[in-house]
């Protein structure tokens, strides 16, 4: 029966060469199946002499123990390779150092902002606030704006599709929003974003101001050059500052300025003030008779460039990190 040797040994050079376990059952039946090759052979036992028969059965036995146990050998190196080979994929280097988590900081204005809030409440004022989409009332009408004003132009405003709304210019319409609700004496800040159709190094089309307002029976013009530079001389931490008041003209004060502050070799406008206009507080009902006060508008904007000597605003808005990252 060399046959059945040939045929054993044929399997187990098969089923030693099968990754896949399903392959492997398939090449089982090839040979221990019905119809499989061993099977067959076995089939013509009948077929020789009745002497050599029981020990022909001991032999096909044999070659069956011994396949069977090759295919279950062979399934379990399947097994493992397959599994030795997934834990190799999801390996974790428990040794490696921890990716970390990056600190976050505040961005330069909002310390401005922060500092600024700070030394104008050591000064008694408080903080309020009004909405960045504002109506034409608020922004303009209020303020003594009239109808032909050119800020109200739409080269110069951002308004809404409803036609109805625009993205407040300035924090001033918080002044008409806080003296419709609060009577005098009065004094407050108010920081916020707004918004103007301008771009270059020192105006960007989102920028932030702080309004400020005090009214009271007696406050003066000099009151208002007083508050402010106290506050510019704490803000910059310096009594040398160079601070000019510039006469301006703002529909809603009278009389008006722009403040002033040097600037390498000249001057930048940090920001507006000026008494607050009659006609602003008749449009609150409070009588100008009795009260008045100032109101001013600053740029923290610049003023975080003038502190950091940086020289173009525009960089603050472009979140580049390595920008930012300096100021942390
Ligand atoms: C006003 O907006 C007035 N509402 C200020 C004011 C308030 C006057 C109360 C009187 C009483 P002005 O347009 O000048 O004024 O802006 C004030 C400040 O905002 C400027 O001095 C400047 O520092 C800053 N600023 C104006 N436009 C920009 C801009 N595009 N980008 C950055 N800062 C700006």
């Amino acid at each position: 029966m060399e046959k059945l040797d040939d045929i054993v040994q044929e399997a187990l050079a098969q089923f030693a060469g099968i990754n896949d376990p399903v392959e492997l059952e398939q090449v089982k039946a090839r040979y221990l199946g019905k119809a499989g090759t061993l099977t067959e052979l076995q089939k013509t036992l009948g077929r020789i002499p009745a002497a050599e028969r029981p020990a022909m059965g001991v032999k096909f036995n044999a070659a069956k123990v011994q396949l069977e146990a090759a295919l279950a050998s062979r399934r379990e190196t399947i097994q493992r390779k397959k599994l030795e080979s997934q834990l190799a994929q999801e390996a974790l280097d428990v040794t490696l150092p921890g990716r970390g988590i990056g600190s976050g900081g505040l961005h330069p204005v909002t310390r401005t902002l922060e500092r600024i809030e700070a030394l104008f409440h050591s000064l008694g004022f408080e903080v309020a606030d009004g909405p960045e989409i504002e109506t034409d009332f608020y922004n303009f009408t209020a303020l003594n704006q009239p109808e032909n004003h050119p800020a109200r132009s739409m080269h110069d405003t951002f308004y809404l599709e409803d036609g109805k709304h625009l993205l407040r210019t300035h924090t001033s319409p918080i002044q008409i929003r806080y003296m419709e609700k609060h009577r005098p004496p009065l004094r407050i800040i108010a920081p916020g974003r707004v918004y103007r159709v301008d771009s270059d190094a020192t105006h960007s089309p989102m920028f932030h101001q702080v309004e400020g307002l005090w009214i009271d029976e007696s406050v003066s013009f000099s009151d208002l050059k007083g508050v402010i530079a106290e506050f510019l001389r704490r803000f910059f931490e310096r009594d040398d500052l160079k601070v000019r008041f510039r006469p301006s003209f703002f529909p809603f004060t009278e009389p008006s300025a722009e403040i002033d502050m040097s600037f390498g070799d000249g001057w930048l406008e940090i920001g507006g003030c000026g008494m607050v206009h009659p006609n602003v507080l008749k449009n609150v009902n409070i009588d100008s008779e009795q009260f008045q006060g100032f109101a001013f508008g600053l740029g923290p904007d610049r003023l975080t460039m003038l502190r950091y000597g940086v020289n173009d605003l525009r960089l603050f808005f472009e979140n580049d990190l390595r920008f930012l990252k300096q100021f942390n």
